[in-house]
């Protein structure tokens, strides 16, 4: 109430302070300019800078003294703050303490689910189903926003082709059209549509632009190099269908791009973003990206780094300190016009007013809606099923699976009774005590009619190197102190005793994500071997994998019954994971990124361009390795499911046409086996001739249809 009385207090003010006349209310033009007339330089510069709270560490630096920042209008926005309480005395710290009473924004990594948390995002790109993305980022918007939230650094839209990269996991994978069809549906998810007269929807944030996922070697942050035409053909336009979709939020990439680092390039910022495209809202950088130009060898110091930022078009400051300490300067010296300071806090005012953070900056935290809108039945459910169309089936042999609940089934691994790393990372505020593990799962859907035996089998991995980097960064890894051996004993002991075997092997979450680029994707050695042990007991196995990028699995392919892959499956992985595996589910997915045959194969993707000398096994001097095949394990596309689909009759409507012309193509799709199951039907074209050389294959739409067995459409 006290905020409430406060804030109409504000509004007269306003009201009388800015408008010429004082009877009609404001346009936000209006609204916005009288603000900025009134503003004093320091009060702009402080809308163009974001810190992180103590909350939460999601880079390399925390900043001491947020709070008296906010006080002294020093800081716009914060991150990595969260609850309606605690959003609310910061707002009031801003809104009380401060000459213009400015409401601030406040930022979170909203990933993939705010406390119930869906798939990783590559998982759930692996669905196809925009609609279900869509649902999962409304309802992470809705319940970030019932604590205190009101701007996600979502979605991550990098075409990521390459599996080294730890980032692969949190975008949808390696297509530019389905990234860019996916990356709408979840700015929409998050913003409601646009409709901001509600307090669920939060402002999205496209990122990291650009060209992030071509990051040299697969290793994080690293220099990226390619042609113009590679850049606007697969890297840009997912984001410029965030742009279409209308995102109010652009972040910089850490990259560099053919010699100068995104939050320096006027050429991505102005030339593209603003100008080809339109996009009216502001764009941050990522965490102190401006500060690294001078690593990068673009600028000279933090000073000049500020100076080309801004004049490249970044307009807030994520973490840096570089606005805050150095803007003031730049203008009294004449470096950047003020013109420049107004256009970028106008970009920024713009969006708080969209929000609806003038009319009320406690809209966002509003206490009673946490307990009511977070962590819902109804969310949950959600969770579950979007869990499960996000699995894809890589191997079936024999059709072992669906398995029976019934019989002896031996369940090993050290993420079979895991609960830690099933939410994957960047999992916000989600609380990986409250998520189904495996184990769980399989009791659920079995009750009484089956008897499962469990035994770890190995660590994640014996690398102790790697645990101490993993667990330094708040990675968690609980290491059982038995030695390799005693653990595969006991593991081999009840796969003797089993029917079944069923082995859940894979990552911890921190092996995908920021900063986790790694060089061999296969399963971690040590799982390998008791892989290796398990198999040599002759019983059937169903390998489920929980990793956050596409995994080497030629033995494993060669060797094991089943495999599924179940990502990082969020909050209900457990739950969904036994509806496939004992088929209540039958498994839809497809792969939206490549799995190598080895890490020699990579950069490997399947919309490769032809050589001159294509490959031809009968030729030597064709395209090829000497020791490897070109084709990867699994393809792009690929995925299984319980029962089979018959593709015929595939027509055109005419054989020959213009560029004007719509071309419509059928195909009759049955379901040949004897379950009810859904198939995604994908349209590839190929064009053959070009003035500039098209790859072999690009997908160009695709339709996820659900048939009962017998049944065909
Ligand atoms: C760095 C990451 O690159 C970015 O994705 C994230 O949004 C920011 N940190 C803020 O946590």
């Amino acid at each position: 109430m006290k905020f409430a009385k406060l804030f109409s207090i504000l509004s007269i003010l306003f009201a009388c302070s800015f408008s010429s006349n004082n009877t009609a209310p404001k346009n936000k033009e209006e609204f916005i300019n009288d603000l900025i007339n009134i503003m004093t330089l320091e009060e702009k510069i402080g809308q163009m800078v974001l810190f992180t709270s103590d909350w939460a560490v999601t880079g390399p630096s925390i900043r001491e003294n947020y709070i008296d920042d906010i006080k002294s209008g020093k800081v716009g926005a914060i991150f990595n703050a969260y609850t309606a309480k605690y959003t609310r005395q910061l707002q009031q710290y801003a809104v009380e303490n401060t000459r213009l009473h400015i409401p601030l924004l406040f930022g979170y990594d909203v990933i993939h689910g705010h406390k119930t948390i869906f798939p990783i995002p590559l998982g759930e790109s692996c669905s196809w189903d925009l609609t279900a993305i869509e649902r999962s980022a409304r309802i992470a918007a809705t319940e970030a926003s019932a604590d205190g939230i009101n701007w996600t650094y979502a979605p991550m839209v990098d075409i990521g082709r390459d599996p080294r990269w730890g980032r692969v996991a949190e975008g949808a994978g390696e297509d530019t059209y389905l990234g860019s069809l996916i990356a709408a549906a979840r700015v929409k998810g998050f913003q409601g549509n646009n409709n901001f007269k509600n307090n669920t929807s939060i402002i999205a944030c496209a990122k990291h632009y650009a060209a992030y996922g071509a990051a040299q070697s697969g290793r994080d942050y690293n220099t990226v190099d390619m042609s113009e035409n590679t850049l606007r053909d697969i890297y840009l336009p997912p984001f410029k269908a965030c742009v279409d979709a209308g995102v109010k939020t652009f972040m910089t990439s850490f990259n560099e791009l053919n010699g100068v680092p995104a939050s320096g390039s006027s050429f991505l910022l102005k030339d593209i973003l603003r100008e080809e495209w339109g996009f009216k809202g502001f764009v941050v950088t990522d965490y102190t990206s401006i500060n690294e130009m001078v690593n990068h060898g673009f600028a000279s110091d933090e000073k000049n780094a500020g100076e080309l930022a801004i004049n490249a078009g970044v307009d807030m400051d994520m973490q840096g300190a570089v606005y805050y300490n150095y803007l003031k300067a730049l203008t009294d010296e004449g470096k950047i016009n003020i013109t420049q300071i107004d256009k970028a806090v106008k970009n920024i005012l713009e969006i708080k007013y969209d929000l609806g953070l003038f009319d009320d900056p406690y809209k966002y935290c509003d206490e009673e809606r946490a307990a009511k809108d977070i962590m819902t039945k109804e969310n949950l459910e959600t969770a579950r099923d979007i869990a499960r169309k996000s699995m894809v089936l890589l191997k079936n042999e024999n059709n072992i699976l669906p398995l029976e609940k019934s019989g002896t089934i031996a369940l090993i691994g050290p993420l079979a009774d895991d609960q830690r790393n099933l939410i994957g990372n960047w999992s916000a505020a989600g609380d990986w005590k409250k998520s189904v593990s495996v184990l769980q799962g399989f009791k659920n859907a079995i009750s009484d009619n089956a008897t499962i035996l469990y035994a770890k089998g190995a660590n994640i991995t014996d690398d102790k190197n790697l645990i101490k980097k993993l667990n330094d960064n708040g990675g968690d890894i609980i290491i059982d102190t038995r030695s390799p051996e005693q653990l595969i004993a006991e593991a081999m002991d009840v796969a003797k005793k089993s029917d079944v075997v069923v082995m859940v092997l894979g990552e911890s979450q921190g092996m995908s994500g920021e900063a986790a680029s790694r060089s061999d994707i296969g399963i971690p050695e040590n799982q390998k071997k008791l892989l290796e042990a398990i198999h040599a007991t002759g019983k059937p196995i169903v390998l489920l994998l929980m990793n956050g990028r596409p995994l080497t699995l030629s033995w494993e392919d060669e060797n094991i019954n089943a495999i599924l892959e179940t990502w990082f499956g969020g909050t209900e992985s457990g739950n969904a994971i036994a509806d496939i595996v004992f088929g209540d589910y039958n498994p839809s997915a497809k792969l939206t990124v490549t799995f190598p045959r080895t890490v020699g194969q990579i950069p490997i993707y399947y919309n490769y361009k032809n050589t001159g000398r294509p490959f031809d096994e009968n030729s030597k001097y064709t395209s090829k390795y000497l020791d490897i095949a070109n084709t990867p394990l699994y393809p792009f596309g690929y995925g299984l499911s319980y029962t089979t689909f018959a593709y015929t009759e595939l027509k055109l409507n005419k054989n020959e046409f213009n560029f004007t012309d719509l071309i419509t193509i059928t195909v009759t799709i049955k379901n040949t086996g004897t379950r009810d199951g859904e198939e995604i039907v994908q349209l590839y074209i190929h064009d053959l001739v070009g003035s500039i050389t098209r790859p072999v294959k690009e997908l160009k739409g695709f339709n996820k249809i659900f048939l009962k067995a017998g049944e065909s459409k």
